[in-house]
């Protein structure tokens, strides 16, 4: 039994003792997978032995891995994504991973390569505690929606201060092909049956809605995902995994860093499509 300490009652704990590798027993990856399910995302520090093959050979364990369909794959792997904040590498904006197509992934598994000495923290939400903390009118209302997804989003315009080497990363890289896929508002958890709140910065539309219409509502539920009780916030150090549920949270990189140097390294496996409160 892996120790285990909550970082918050509602979301996040940290895992000690473990040593993760590729070759970990059955035995513990499924205790692994247990603790994700329950707290969304766990972290564990001091893995300074992976390199980028131990990550994708851990990673694997937890299911198959799939690259991002824009982004470069890093030299050398099969799937792993570097983000770089001095090559425009910054997730500020909060968001699921890669939810703009149909089977995004499951399980995201962040490694903590270059840290700014201050700043540079991830939060994550947990979006089923969310969805539960709505009034009954307003679950009604979110069990009612579909929502489109893509990455055709104009990120310059979420960064005025990007500089033309970001912006042009974000034409040529993030938007180069475009997708689409639209998922329930709510999305029933598959493994844990909990009702979840779908979103995230990849939302373009509310279906049915205008675009002024689908911004009121967005940010309406998006509040009840960024309120601070349903978050957990990770200092990272060089060293560390963070390994969440997709289909459960919602996460942000905090751009408060400035010029100082952050790179994080990620893989993540195949998903399923979302199954809405209908089935
Ligand atoms: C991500 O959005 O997957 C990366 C989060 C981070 O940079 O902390």
């Amino acid at each position: 039994v892996l120790e285990t300490l909550q970082v918050t009652p509602v979301i996040g704990a940290e895992i000690r003792g473990v040593q993760l590798s590729g070759d970990l027993d059955d035995l513990v990856i499924d205790e692994i997978k247990t603790l994700v399910a329950r707290h969304k995302v766990v972290f564990f520090r001091d893995q300074h032995h992976l390199d980028d093959a131990g990550q994708e050979a851990f990673a694997s364990r937890l299911g198959e891995l799939v690259a991002h369909p824009t982004q470069h794959v890093r030299k050398g792997t099969s799937s792993l994504l570097e983000l770089d904040s001095s090559h425009g590498g910054r997730a500020d904006q909060w968001h699921t991973d890669i939810t703009f197509v149909p089977a995004y992934p499951k399980y995201s598994v962040l490694r903590g390569v270059v840290i700014p000495e201050t700043g540079g923290d991830t939060i994550w939400a947990n979006t089923s505690a969310a969805y539960e903390a709505l009034p009954p009118a307003l679950k009604q209302l979110a069990d009612s929606l579909r929502a489109v997804h893509s990455n055709s989003y104009d990120y310059a315009a979420q960064r005025p201060k990007a500089t033309e080497v970001e912006k042009k990363h974000y034409r040529e890289v993030f938007s180069s092909k475009v997708f689409q896929a639209e998922h329930p508002v709510v999305r029933v958890h598959p493994e844990t049956g909990e009702r979840t709140l779908l979103l995230g910065s990849f939302v373009q539309r509310i279906t049915g809605l205008s675009r002024s219409d689908t911004h009121k509502i967005y940010e309406l539920f998006q509040g009840y995902i960024t309120a601070p009780e349903n978050t957990v916030r990770w200092r990272w150090r060089v060293g560390d995994i963070a390994i969440w549920d997709n289909r459960a949270t919602q996460h942000v990189a905090i751009n408060d860093y400035g010029d100082a140097h952050r790179v994080v390294r990620r893989v993540t496996t195949e998903g399923d499509t979302p199954v809405g409160i209908d089935g």
